[in-house]
């Protein structure tokens, strides 16, 4: 008889940050397929006897490939195991959980969802800075700053520079420059404040404060490195502790 897989969504860093659903779900696994942004306090909660599989990183740093992770859990749910796939933040934000989760139920296995609270809300909360904010921002929007190699990052700038809105770049370490420009060509101004977050929510956190024409010498200067996230917009001011009111009459004015 088939197993079944619990996408788990295991938060941003923090294991006080685990949903009590995520944590029945990783103890009830026999299996627990692991993400490299899982910390080792979260892994350690897993039921006694239970069988690792870190797929997050292989030697040498390369990823286990998509189709091998699909390949596991399959092997392992078929096998009759409990299978926790165990992924930082959110597994349906930027987690590809929902293409594991297709993979899986179209060959008959059933998938059980633990949603996370993602690096953003992670990051917003340890900061203080909100992704919305009354006055300062109406919306957010979570952005990849990804791309594959070899290939230019293909953002609708236009739609991205709306200056009421929070932009939160996921993975955009190594293009921070590239996004800037591209922000700053569609009129976004170049003093808009940018919040990096580095480990955000573990002990390791790190925090740069930045300004769109700054940003990517900032970053590079500080040496910060995956996993970050940046934070653009004017709810980012919050962070300095002006008081809110001379805010909003700033971005009202
Ligand atoms: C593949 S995405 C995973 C996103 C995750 N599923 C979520 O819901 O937040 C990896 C990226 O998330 C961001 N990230 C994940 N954990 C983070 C953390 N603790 N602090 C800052 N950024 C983080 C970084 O931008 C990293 O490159």
């Amino acid at each position: 008889m088939s197993g079944k897989v619990f996408l788990i969504g295991a938060g941003p860093g923090d294991p006080e940050l685990m949903t009590l659903r995520a944590l029945r779900m990783l103890r009830e696994a026999d299996v627990v397929v692991c993400d490299r942004l899982v910390s080792e306090e979260i892994l350690a909660m897993h039921a006694p006897g239970a069988r690792l599989i870190p797929v997050g990183k292989a030697p040498k740093c390369h990823t286990v490939p998509q189709d091998r992770i699909n390949q596991i859990l399959l092997e392992q749910a078929r096998a009759g195991h409990r299978v926790a796939r165990l992924k930082g933040g959110d597994p349906m934000i930027f987690g590809r959980g929902s293409e594991e989760a297709a993979f899986l139920m179209g060959h008959g296995i059933a998938v059980e969802y633990a949603p996370g609270i993602t690096a953003a809300q992670g990051a917003s909360c340890s900061t203080g800075v909100p992704l919305t904010h009354r006055g300062l921002a109406t919306s957010v929007q979570y952005v990849t700053g990804h791309r594959q190699a070899d290939k230019v990052l293909d953002l609708d700038w236009k739609r991205l520079a709306d200056p009421d809105t929070t932009l939160v770049i996921y993975m955009g370490v190594a293009n921070i420059g590239q996004i800037a420009m591209g922000l700053m060509t569609e009129n976004l101004p170049g003093s808009t404040p940018v919040l990096a977050v580095g480990k955000a929510t573990t002990p390791d956190e790190r925090r740069l404060v930045s300004r769109l024409d700054r940003v990517a010498a900032d970053v590079r200067a500080a040496g910060l490195a995956a996993p970050t996230l940046f934070i653009i917009g004017k709810v980012v001011s919050l962070y300095a502790e002006r008081p809110v009111a001379e805010l909003l009459e700033h971005a009202h004015g």
